[in-house]
Formats: structure tokens, C-alpha cells, sequence
């Protein structure tokens, strides 16, 4: 899949490993395309601005998915889900991250670098990419009523 990976300034918090570049690394060891939507330092970068580059590449199909990293990812969350067709999960565990998937086919995961380890997070990347949508007649109604 093409998958659109983005961070604020949280994926570049000391101490090391910076998660921002630790993400990408493991998507594509994955066997994904990744598409890079920064930020690429420690630099401030207002989250709203990462969230916006990476749900308007879902929302135009240009990436199959996203993963947006903030300090706890509500913030990036919120924005994502302004666009149309997106449909953005903030989860902290990895039967959040499962869920979002079989029952919201949610298409973008936001994570929490001051809320999850790297470990944790490379967890719920593993479980969000990887588990199908339930394709249910319920979990479809709902969904559609989303828009
Ligand atoms: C940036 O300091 C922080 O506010 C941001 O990463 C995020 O946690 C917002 O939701």
C-alpha cells in the first residue's frame, strides 16, 4: 500500500530514537511505499499543517492510508478528520488500533510519542496496517452514515 506517514515536532523529542524517522523506516521494512509528509526535524511545526498533508493525500487517493504522529495524537486527529472520507483514529493500544480498523475502517492512525513507546508504537502501525475492515452489514451502515 501507499501509505502517507507524517509528525510534528514530537517525532523528533529527545531522548533518541526520534520516532518520526523510526516510523517511516518500519513502514517500508514493511514492504510499503511511503510517502514522506515531514516534518524532518526537531523544528516547531504547527500539527494542524502535517495532519492536512497527509489526510489530503487519503481523502484524494493518492495514499491508501496515514499514520500521523503528534505529542499524544488528538491533535493531528481532529484535523485529519476534517476531510472528506477520512476517517482518522487516535488509539493507545493495540486493540484500539484493531477495532478502528474491523469496525470503523478507519484510514489513518494517530499516535502519541509522549503517550506510547516506540515499541507500542510500531505495534499499533503492525495491527492498523495489517487487519482488514469486517466488511459487516452493521459496521458498513454506520460508516456510510459517516459520509
Ligand atoms: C505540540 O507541542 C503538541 O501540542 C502536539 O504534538 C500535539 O500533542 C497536539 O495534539
Amino acid at each position: 500500500m501507499k501509505i502517507a506517514v507524517g509528525s510534528d515536532h514530537a517525532g523528533f523529542e529527545e531522548p533518541k530514537p526520534f520516532y518520526k524517522p523510526a516510523l517511516v523506516a518500519h513502514v517500508a521494512s514493511l514492504g510499503h511505499e511511503v510517502i514522506d509528509c515531514g516534518t524532518d526535524g526537531p523544528a516547531s511545526i504547527d500539527y494542524p499543517d502535517i495532519a492536512a498533508s497527509v489526510a489530503q493525500k487519503v481523502q484524494d487517493g493518492e495514499a491508501d492510508r496515514g499514520v500521523l504522529l503528534c505529542g499524544t495524537g488528538i491533535g493531528v486527529g481532529i484535523m485529519a478528520n476534517r476531510y472528506k472520507g477520512v476517517r482518522a483514529a487516535t488509539c493507545a493500544t493495540a486493540e484500539m488500533a484493531r477495532l478502528a480498523r474491523d469496525h470503523n475502517d478507519a484510514n489513518v492512525l494517530c499516535i502519541g510519542r509522549r503517550v506510547l513507546s516506540l515499541d507500542e508504537c510500531l505495534r499499533l502501525i503492525d495491527v492498523f496496517l495489517t487487519t482488514p475492515f469486517s466488511n459487516g452489514e452493521r459496521h458498513q451502515r454506520r460508516v456510510a452514515k459517516m459520509g
